[in-house]
């Protein structure tokens, strides 16, 4: 039963679609199993760019299974969207299953979402707008529409008839001023349905079975450990767990199904929206990283806040997902910086911080402690092409050094390097392909 989790290490963003569609080649099935489309991950396949944000990144890998699992919360239009355009580009998309637990974003939970954003007046948290939030919370307040009612116009009647009027006096007390009309929003939803019947099943059920049978299994994270409800930088989080244990519980699986976690960190730390980021560059090399990376959000095309690789982060995000490797992306990026630094640890009052702090106006105030590192040129198309070909020996030194130093602090492996957006752009260090399953 081999199966292999993929997450975020950092405030998302750091890769994890062009990570999991590499390893997904050696996988029978690809599970996403939370968020929803506020993730946006891109995958570059030769000179094709695809941008998911609801689908699993195996579904560009044919023959895969591709499944969202029940801990994701899905908005059918834009999933109707992905499905389409990937048809229209000469994909398959038959391979796909989708939760019939998998909470439904409804119009009016996008609707709270801007809502409430807007009330918060100075203490927004920056959400991307997609109804995210709304739609966890109806989830807990047990007021949700899950993916089979979603696919039984009778049930979703039933639903909805007492639901949009709830939604509508909250509108209301909110003072938006949007009117919900039941009819149109249940003939819109009912249409989803129609379309998404024939994907929809008991995947929990598909993803134990496949595990028994001795398949790979790869589950896909979305955003990162620092967007975690419960454990990243509350309030300016998303509303679901991204953590690894979530991996079993999202997708309706054991934890001891769960044998490797890998957790995806770029060599450097960004972040979208708003909240408190120790390492942040505001000045030119902060500049220089957002320009050389092509920082600007998948999903809402906000530029992203860059700043040196936190380990403090990293860290955190090690103890809580349990990272049997790592996946370190964007070194590319570096390249042409003369030094580079590394924070290994927080100092604040005199004193050394190595946990990241529940409160924010600490973590605010903490001061990072760098240790800096040399620089290598930018790696020149031949040295690249040499790279690729021969591994990891043929990088430069100074990128072997910065490397180790992330290995030594974190005392986890670097499996793999991302040299590149394309998915050939990546140095495997892994001694054998896929390992089986513990004990
Ligand atoms: P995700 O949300 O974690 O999947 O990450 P995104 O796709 O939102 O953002 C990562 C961006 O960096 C995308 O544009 C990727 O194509 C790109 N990318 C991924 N890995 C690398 C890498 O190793 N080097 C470079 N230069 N770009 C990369
Ligand atoms: P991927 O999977 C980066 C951020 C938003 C905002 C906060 C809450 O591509 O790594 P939400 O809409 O979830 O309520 O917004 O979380 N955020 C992300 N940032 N990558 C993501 O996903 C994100 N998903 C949400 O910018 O700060
Ligand atoms: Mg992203």
């Amino acid at each position: 039963m081999p199966s292999l989790a993929v997450v975020g290490a950092q405030w998302g963003d750091e890769g994890k679609g062009k990570i999991v569609d590499y390893f997904a080649e050696e996988a029978h099935m690809v599970v996403r199993f939370q968020g929803g489309n506020n993730a946006g991950h891109t995958v570059k396949v030769g000179r094709e760019v695809f941008k998911l944000h609801l689908l699993p990144s195996g579904i560009l890998r044919r023959g895969r299974l591709s499944v969202i699992g029940n801990g994701v919360v899905i908005d059918p239009g834009v999933l109707m969207e992905e499905l389409d355009g990937l048809e229209a580009r000469g994909m398959s998309v038959k391979n796909l299953r989708i939760s019939d637990r998998a909470h439904v974003i409804m119009p009016y939970h996008r609707m709270l979402d801007g809502a409430e954003e807007r009330l918060r007046k100075g203490a927004k948290v920056g959400t991307t707008g997609r109804g995210i939030g709304p739609a966890y919370s109806d989830k807990a307040a047990r007021l949700g529409v899950r993916m089979h009612e979603l696919v039984d116009p009778d049930a979703l009647q039933d639903k909805l008839s007492f639901l949009v009027p709830l939604k509508q006096r909250i509108l209301d007390a909110y003072g938006d001023g949007t009117r919900l009309d039941l009819e149109s929003i249940l003939k819109e939803y009912s249409g989803y349905g129609r379309r998404l019947k024939g994907f929809v099943t008991d995947t929990g059920a598909v993803v134990s079975s496949a595990l028994m049978k001795g398949k790979r299994v790869l589950f896909e994270g979305a955003q990162g450990t620092l967007l975690d409800v419960d454990h990243g930088t509350y309030p300016f989080v998303t509303s679901s767990t991204c953590v690894a244990s979530n991996a079993a519980s999202g997708s309706g699986v054991a934890p001891n199904m769960i044998d490797e976690v890998y957790g995806v960190t770029k060599a450097y730390t960004t972040r979208v929206g708003e909240g408190p980021f120790p390492t942040e560059l505001k000045d030119e090399t902060g500049g220089a990283l957002a320009q050389r990376g092509g920082e600007f959000g998948t999903t809402t095309g906000r530029a992203r806040r860059c700043g040196w690789l936190d380990l403090v982060l990293v860290k955190h995000s090690c103890v809580l997902s349990g990272f049997t490797g790592l996946a370190l992306t964007k070194i590319d990026v570096l390249g042409g910086l003369d030094e580079l630094k590394v924070c290994t640890h927080y100092r604040l009052d005199g004193r050394r911080v190595d946990r990241v702090p529940a409160d924010l106006s600490v973590l605010g105030m903490c001061e990072p402690q760098y240790a800096e590192l040399p620089g290598w040129s930018d790696i020149e198309p031949s040295t690249m092409e040499r790279i690729l070909s021969e591994g990891y020996g043929a990088l430069p030194a100074e990128m072997k050094g910065y490397i180790k130093f992330v290995e030594k602090q974190m005392g986890v492996p670097v499996v793999v390097l991302g040299l590149g957006p394309g998915r050939e752009e990546t140095v495997d260090r892994r001694k054998r392909k896929w390992r089986p399953r513990r004990g």
